[in-house]
């Protein structure tokens, strides 16, 4: 038996926040912002919406993709640094909202831009060793809550949003094939939530020295892990940052450019939503299809990191 991804889903707020309209609250240019990062536009969440309310949304649709009810989950996982609350946890919310079976196991991860697939993780172990069958993963934030909308450096970057998945098993074959989960704490200090003010601090450039080393490194290890080798890669999901990480990860597994999931340009950086939102788009497009081999990677806070190998299909 494999462990794999039955469905996967996501959610959106329908709020638009273009370049242009950031140009009129701090100094900044669509040009600089564009050529910078690859953002054109993002999602944001109105004051009614919280990060549980977009969980929820982007995990209807992923149960419903993979053909399972709140009934038939054993265990929900919701990665998040903006839940709507420290505790209940958006994973027991969610339990209780879903109508999933009152007594299964629920709990949020902190690993911010990593989280999803941190989760993914952890739900592969408990599938594998028989424990649980059905695990609904969610990677979902609502970053505009803790940005800093007087500071340019930042609040360009972020936007809402919710990703989903439903972990579970899959023929012998498929599923994910490999992974790597890594953190190193002492690169804390270059992104973090700012105990005093509540808002995001970012050390963008120690950051993305970070990103440009560690997201294709870990790429190619996944792919070496699997037994593969870098050309029979063929579709990238990454961390939606900033497309010039992306495309440092993309150039060193040789991949053309059409094999990389990118949305960063519609959605900016969402945290641990950005990995499943790409994957649920590049589902429904039909980019991605059975047995085809994709590597999802991710960085973040933490400083973490992770990413797997997975033979797509059931
Ligand atoms: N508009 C115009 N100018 C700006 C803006 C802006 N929005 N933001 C910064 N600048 C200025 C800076 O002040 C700086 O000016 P200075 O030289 O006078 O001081 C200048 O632009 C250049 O800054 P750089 O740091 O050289 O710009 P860089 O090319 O590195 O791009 C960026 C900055 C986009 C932040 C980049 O460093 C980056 O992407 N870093 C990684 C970010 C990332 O991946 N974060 C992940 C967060 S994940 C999580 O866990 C939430």
């Amino acid at each position: 038996m494999g462990v794999g991804l039955l469905g996967t889903g996501h959610y959106v707020p329908n709020n638009v926040v273009t370049n242009k309209d950031l140009e009129k609250i701090v100094d900044t240019s669509d040009e600089w912002i564009r050529t910078r990062t690859g953002i054109e536009e993002r999602r944001i969440a109105d004051k009614e919406m919280d990060t549980s309310d977009m969980a929820f949304y982007a995990a209807q649709n992923a149960m419903e993709e993979a053909n399972i009810s709140a009934e038939d989950l054993d265990m929900i996982l919701v990665a998040t640094v903006t839940p709507d609350t420290p505790f209940p946890s958006i994973a027991c919310m969610l339990q209780e909202r879903l109508g999933a079976p009152a007594g299964i196991a629920a709990m949020d991860v902190s690993a911010a831009c990593a989280g999803f697939m941190y989760g993914v993780i952890t739900a592969k172990q408990f599938v594998e060793t028989n424990a649980y069958q059905n695990i609904l993963v969610v990677g979902v934030e609502k970053l505009s809550k803790i940005t800093d909308w007087t500071d340019r450096n930042t609040c360009v970057l972020f936007g809402d949003g919710a990703g989903a998945a439903v972990v579970g098993p899959v023929s012998e074959g498929k599923g994910i094939l490999s992974f790597e989960l890594g953190a190193d704490g002492s690169g804390g200090k270059e992104l973090y939530q700012n105990k005093e003010t509540d808002y995001i601090f970012m050390n963008g450039r120690e950051v993305f020295k970070f990103a440009v080393r560690q997201m294709p490194e870990s790429s190619v290890n996944v792919v070496e892990k699997a037994g593969y080798r870098k050309e029979d890669v063929d579709y990238l999901v990454p961390h939606q940052a900033n497309i010039r990480i992306m495309e440092a990860a993309r150039e060193r597994l040789g991949i053309p450019q059409d094999k990389m999931a990118i949305a960063v340009n519609k959605y900016g950086n969402t945290s641990s939503a950005s990995i499943p939102i790409a994957l649920s788009e590049g589902v429904k497009d039909g980019k991605i299809n059975d047995n085809d081999l994709l590597v999802l990677v991710g960085f973040g806070g933490g400083l973490t990191w992770g990413a797997v190998a997975l033979r797509w299909g059931l």
